[in-house]
């Protein structure tokens, strides 16, 4: 299969797992969106977008802080859980590619564990013509914490191992943004096992490969980390982006 295929496969193979995505993967942090939130001086009331809202993770945690909030979303069984979990969000099924709205409609963009699916050359140019100017673009990724010493093995057995969920040079720049700061927010959540696995079990490294393989890949994760006990404190990382509209 070539490496284009594989990648547009592995970035809608979500929609296959949208429950299983909404129960098992993490939310964001409040305090990552208040800092990103400060970096692009928005108030309560400002109209921001979430690109590649999935179902939802991080467009309730922009409504609980005031916004008014849009989701944009690709994935049709995605966004359906999106709609039953956070209905005060706009909701549209829409890539990054071409967004449905207005130009300079916008004050803030957000994309959470996504930004790295999207085609940069057509939605950088996207983004910045939603944006009203003077708006700026966040970016997150929820991340391993390889300090401890569970999520260090678990990197080793799943490959995550020394990696970053984002590539520098891919991040956005001129003539469409301008860095603005990055921060790590710090947070340890409760998990266990089959957590663990629930987790892993959307990732789209998993979804593409057979059932067996599947199934031969989490139970190596089930048993690692049964090794720690039946529940758990995980530490893990958010990385946050700003960037300023150009
Ligand atoms: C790992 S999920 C993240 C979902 C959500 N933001 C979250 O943090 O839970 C990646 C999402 O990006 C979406 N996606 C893939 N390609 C996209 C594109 N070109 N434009 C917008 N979203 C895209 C997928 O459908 C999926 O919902």
């Amino acid at each position: 299969m070539s490496e284009i295929r594989n990648r547009a496969e592995r970035a809608r193979s979500f929609e296959t797992v949208a429950q299983e995505y909404e129960r098992h993967r993490p939310d964001y942090p409040v305090e990552a969106v208040e800092w990103a939130a400060a970096q692009l001086g928005l108030e309560p009331g400002a109209r921001v977008l979430d690109v590649g809202a999935g179902t939802g993770k991080l467009t309730r945690v922009l409504v609980a802080a005031g916004f008014e909030t849009v989701a944009v979303e690709p994935g049709g069984a995605m966004l359906d859980q999106l709609r039953l979990v956070v209905p005060e969000a706009e909701a549209h099924e829409a890539p990054a590619e071409a967004i449905p709205l207005p130009d300079a409609s916008i004050d803030a963009a957000f994309a959470a564990q996504a930004f790295h699916w999207f085609d940069r050359e057509r939605a950088l140019p996207e983004l910045q013509r939603v944006l009203r100017p003077g708006g700026g673009l966040a970016l997150l990724w929820n991340w391993w914490d390889e300090r401890d010493p569970l999520q260090k093995e678990l990197g080793e057995l799943v490959g995550y191992a020394g990696h970053e969920p984002y590539r520098e040079e891919e991040l956005p720049a001129a003539p469409w943004f301008r860095d603005v700061g990055r921060t790590v927010v710090e947070t340890v959540m409760e998990s266990s096992p089959d957590a663990l696995v629930g987790y892993l079990a959307t990732a789209s490294d998993y979804l593409v490969v057979s059932p067996e393989e599947r199934e031969r890949a989490l139970a190596a994760v089930h048993a690692l980390a049964s090794k720690y006990g039946d529940r758990f404190a995980m530490p893990r990382l958010t990385y946050v982006f700003a960037f300023a509209r150009l």
